[in-house]
């Protein structure tokens, strides 16, 4: 019979040829090639020391092409749950020491089992990718896998928060799994995504292309709008995720939690009255106005490289996450086009998801004009603002700081598509287009003398807030030094809104 310690002695051998992965060999050709482990980033990640593995001994189950000599313990996913800054947070990473980190059938049993069991306790999930795709060993029955990865992911879309980090290479339909969720992270220089890398497009377009200019974290963060964040590291990266989470409640039925700032609710700044200049075709940074407005000046920025001219991202404002959405005059004079339409929408809408207020400064002279943009339908993706707009139930607070112009007025949370407090800098204009472009148009034969007396009337009647004010367009004209208490106050108000849609299956969102 055995002894008590050689059992005890026997599973802490096994456990430590588990920790092992792949074994020493490959996790130092992990390391040269300069990147951590699976276990060594879930490290990194959580709490010190709160890591509980789930499913460390699964092993594959493929006897194809002499598999069945080559079993390891985990088969090539790391999974379990663990915390961040205390709160539960369930985390799988792809083994790159085993097999190339390419998903078996079992290692996608493990992931969905993690993703039934997130959803199960409300709490949000993170991927940690750097992967070969489909273990080719195993063949349809890796696709399947992914599946039933993607099948959770959509699932799970609105009730927990999805988190992808991708931290080598993520090839093919692999891709759709980081695509399904709502955040995407990548390294500058370590990642990179592609349905198909630079041999298959040389064969197929005859493109000569490199990894990087494919599929790099800066191709996919200022390019393609696919990834949310670039860091300079993989620690770098993983403390931004960190970050996020702070912000983000577990799951839809709860608040976020609340940040602690010694920030006065009341604070009026100054800085505030000179920051947008008086001429409207004058630049300025929206980031600026934001910072001076929210808790302890910080605004944490999603998005920050791609459409530009639309600024989108979290703050505190009294200790209670808002999302902002902001037009930016700095770049293309804070235009709506296709991608500022697309970026806008898909934030506005994890907010509602995730009862996240939203407020909007606006500042926007209307649609980006031009084939390119027609042709490639800026009707539909311009029509994603508005309904997510509509449709989003979360408190919604706008300041109109200068332009509001046209369609571009209405759709940027207008009083008319739902918001529920809207207020406006004395600067404002409201109106259905610039005071010299609307002259042009009425007035495109008259001499420059009634031209100048017919544009001294327009920018006399709509070049301000007063006429949408009357009309009730506007709840309040407020000085810009007291954006911040006054945004605080609406949120404080809006607080007990209690709004749902019309019962249905869901909406039709023009994609
Ligand atoms: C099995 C794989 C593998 C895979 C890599 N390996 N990918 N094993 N299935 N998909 C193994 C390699 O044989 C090697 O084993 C080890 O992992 C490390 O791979 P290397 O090639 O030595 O590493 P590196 O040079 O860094 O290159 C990494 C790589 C390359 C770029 C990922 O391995 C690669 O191109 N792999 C194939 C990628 C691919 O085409 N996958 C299928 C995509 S289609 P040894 O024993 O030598 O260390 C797909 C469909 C998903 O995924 C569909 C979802 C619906």
């Amino acid at each position: 019979m055995k002894h008590k310690n050689q059992i005890q002695e026997a599973f802490l051998e096994k456990n430590r040829i588990a920790d092992l992965g792949g074994g020493a060999d490959k996790i130092n050709k992990q390391h040269e090639s300069g990147k951590n482990t699976a276990r060594e980033r879930i490290d990194i990640l959580l709490d010190k020391g709160t890591f509980v593995e789930v499913d460390k001994f699964v092993v594959h189950q493929c006897n194809n092409f002499g598999m069945e000599k080559t079993k390891i313990a985990g088969d090539g996913i790391v999974a379990g749950h663990g915390r961040v800054d205390g709160r539960l947070i369930f985390v799988y990473a792809y083994d790159f020491t085993v097999f190339g980190g390419s998903l078996s059938r079992t290692g996608a049993n493990k992931i969905v089992k993690l993703q039934r069991m997130a959803i199960k306790m409300g709490a949000p999930i993170i991927a940690l990718n750097d992967s070969g795709g489909a273990r080719i060993q195993e063949g349809v029955a890796s696709l399947a896998g992914y599946g039933d990865i993607f099948f959770q992911n959509t699932i799970s879309s609105g009730v927990i928060p999805q988190i992808s980090v991708i931290l080598g290479p993520c090839a093919g339909g692999a891709c759709y799994s980081p695509a399904l969720t709502d955040f995407i992270f990548m390294v500058k220089e370590k990642s990179h995504m592609f349905v198909t890398g630079p041999d298959v497009v040389k064969t197929v377009t005859h493109e000569d292309v490199t990894k990087e200019e494919l599929g790099g974290a800066h191709t996919h963060c200022s390019v393609s709008g696919v990834s949310h964040f670039m860091g300079d590291s993989e620690e770098d990266t993983l403390m931004m995720v960190r970050e996020l989470l702070s912000f983000l409640p577990s799951n839809n039925m709860e608040d976020a939690p609340r940040a602690k700032s010694l920030d006065d609710v009341s604070r009026e700044d100054t800085r505030l009255n000179s920051i947008v200049p008086l001429d409207p075709n004058k630049p300025y940074d929206i980031k600026e106005l934001i910072e001076a407005v929210v808790d302890d000046q910080y605004f944490f920025e999603v998005m920050g490289l791609f459409a530009q001219n639309i600024v989108i991202g979290f703050a505190h404002l009294g200790g209670k996450t808002v999302g902002i959405v902001a037009n930016q005059p700095n770049y293309l004079a804070g235009v709506l086009d296709i991608d500022a339409s697309d970026k806008a929408a898909r934030f506005i809408r994890f907010c509602d998801c995730f009862n996240i207020p939203l407020i909007t400064f606006e500042d926007v002279p209307g649609f980006l004009p031009g084939t390119t943009q027609e042709h490639h339908g800026i009707i539909r993706h311009g029509a994603k603002i508005v309904y997510a707009f509509v449709e989003a139930t979360v408190p919604k607070i706008t300041v109109i700081t200068r332009k509001a112009y046209g369609g571009a007025y209405i759709v940027m949370s207008s009083k008319h598509t739902g918001s529920d407090a809207c207020f406006a800098y004395p600067s404002a204009e409201i109106a259905v287009m610039g005071a010299a472009g609307a002259v042009n148009i009425l007035y495109r034969n008259a001499d420059e003398e009634t031209k100048a007396k017919a544009l001294a009337e327009y920018e006399e009647k709509f070049s301000n807030p007063y006429r949408a004010a009357e009309l009730g367009y506007v709840d309040e004209i407020i000085l810009p030094q007291q954006t911040r208490a006054k945004i605080i106050q609406a949120l404080n108000m809006t607080h007990t809104k209690n709004r749902s849609n019309p019962a249905k299956k869901h909406g039709n969102i023009p994609l």
